[in-house]
């Protein structure tokens, strides 16, 4: 089953593949060229939180960091003492509430049970400002292994997020790290103005 325990001996087996040890270059290139930095960014199943130690070190100055394990917040904050406690939130993302301008997917997605993608979609949509976006990068084909991390594809993506929202990008990344060359879409979303009766 996967769910906190499942993270957490992860973490403490220092079973972490999917950490890239940096921001990663698709992340990196968004990033750069925002010119607001007091937007509230929220960066879910952060892990050891990369991007954020990069947007920091860049002056954007309303991270909120989440994940439902302790282990990898803590780190974060050993490294970054200014970094503010309160945007530290160790939560299931399914519990969070707040609104954001911009919500970052980095293998969170995929590290999902693929039954809770229709919620993931509901959640970052109440999560996010009329005028906030989602983005981030996703795996472009299905693994053979059972995951996670779980793949998916194009034609699949978009049936679950046009229902609640504009894709405005979702293309081949052309910049991803070496071992996921040519298995990454980068999105970005943004929220369709309808009732939030989710
Ligand atoms: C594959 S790791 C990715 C971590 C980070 N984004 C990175 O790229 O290094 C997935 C992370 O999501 C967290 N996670 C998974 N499901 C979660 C949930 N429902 N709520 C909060 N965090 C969750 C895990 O604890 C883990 O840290």
């Amino acid at each position: 089953m996967i769910n906190s325990d499942y993270w957490l001996n992860r973490y403490q087996a220092k079973e972490t593949s999917w950490d890239a040890g940096e921001i990663t270059m698709p992340i990196k290139e968004y990033v750069d060229q925002l010119s607001d930095k007091s937007i509230t960014i929220l960066i879910p199943g952060c892990g050891n939180a990369h991007e954020a130690a990069y947007l920091w070190k860049h002056g954007f100055k309303n991270i909120f960091l989440l994940d439902y394990v302790a282990e990898p917040l803590n780190n974060f904050i050993k490294q970054f003492p200014d970094f503010p406690k309160d945007h530290l939130i160790l939560k299931d993302f399914f519990e969070l509430n707040g609104k954001f301008d911009l919500i970052i997917e980095q293998t969170f997605f995929c590290a999902l049970d693929p039954a809770l993608r229709a919620n993931y979609v509901k959640k970052m949509h109440t999560l996010l400002r009329p005028s906030g976006k989602l983005a981030g990068v996703l795996f472009k084909n299905y693994f053979e292994k059972d995951g996670p991390p779980f793949g998916g594809n194009e034609r699949e993506y978009k049936s679950l997020l046009n229902v609640l929202f504009e894709i405005k990008l979702m293309e081949s990344c052309y910049n991803s790290i070496p071992p996921r060359k040519g298995n990454e879409l980068f999105i970005i979303c943004t929220p369709k103005n309808i009732e939030n009766n989710h």
